[in-house]
């Protein structure tokens, strides 16, 4: 039997115990499944790679899992915006549903009236996490959550580049990925209130000078920008059905601290 979420991810195994759900979660094949357990919404992470090159990349899926989860305790221990842990094994890890991405949002309901409460919610979470010194490594918009049970934003997916005692280059580049991942969903010039909403949550809660300091940051990479023409021309001429316009997004996200 399956249950939709209450958004757009895909239905959920519905099981009774974790045991059941772990299994499901095999059985099915994938890497991340949506659960529902006892009738509490969560998802199950199997240490799974199918794909050498990110095997190669990234090293053991499971040792990688275990450290995604040691690194969701510590978080959690410094109070910081991540899901519950609900159960956690050798090669698997089962969390608390933390409500829709931020990524699932914008492609579902770009209009959405709290989407701007959510990217204030991003930007006030990722000051937080900053504050506390640590660092998510990889903010994309599909590892940011919107809780609107809890009106919180919420940070998932803490892989390989998560850390618990960042510097300013861990800052800055947890700000760029984020804005990076944003304009990759929408490569747009000229105003972007989400992201503004954003920008000002961020920079009300963060420390002094990281803002600032990504700012240079993008401008050290400007000559990025025109290097990516030919890309860009290429993702617009044969990828104009990928969700993410990565090549697209890179002058938008260099110009993007100017004004900031
Ligand atoms: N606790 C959670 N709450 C809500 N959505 C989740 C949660 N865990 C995973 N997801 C969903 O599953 C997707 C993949 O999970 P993630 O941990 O980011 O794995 P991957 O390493 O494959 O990116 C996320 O982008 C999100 O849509
Ligand atoms: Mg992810």
């Amino acid at each position: 039997m399956t249950h939709a979420l209450p958004h757009s991810e895909p239905c959920a195994l519905v099981t009774e115990t974790l045991a059941a759900a772990v299994a499901a979660a095999r059985e099915a094949g994938q890497r991340v499944t949506p659960v529902t357990i006892a009738g509490r919404p969560a998802w199950v992470k199997i240490a799974l790679e199918k794909r050498l090159i990110l095997r190669l990349q990234k090293g053991p899926a499971p040792r990688l899992l275990r450290e995604e989860t040691a690194m969701l305790r510590a978080m959690a221990a410094r109070g910081l915006a991540v899901p519950e842990i609900i159960g956690a094994g050798d090669d698997w890890l089962i969390t608390s549903d933390t409500g829709p991405t931020l990524a699932a949002l914008l492609a579902d309901r770009p209009e959405a009236p709290d989407l701007p409460r959510a990217f204030a919610a991003a930007g006030r979470a990722l000051a937080r996490m900053h504050r506390a010194g640590c660092a998510h490594g990889r903010p994309h918009l599909r590892d940011v959550c919107w809780d609107t049970a809890q009106g919180r934003a919420c940070f998932i997916d803490l892989e390989r580049a998560a850390s618990l005692s960042a510097g300013m280059s861990g800052f800055t580049r947890d700000l760029l990925i984020f804005v990076f991942a944003y304009y990759s969903v929408r490569p747009q010039p000229g105003p972007q209130p989400l992201l503004d909403e954003f920008g000002e949550a961020y920079r009300q809660a963060a420390p002094a000078g990281i803002w600032g300091a990504a700012g240079l940051r993008a401008r050290r990479w400007r000559w990025l920008g025109p290097l990516s023409r030919p890309l860009r021309w290429h993702e617009r001429r044969f990828k104009p059905h990928r969700r993410f316009k990565e090549y697209a997004a890179i002058p938008l996200t260099l110009r993007h601290f100017d004004d900031g």
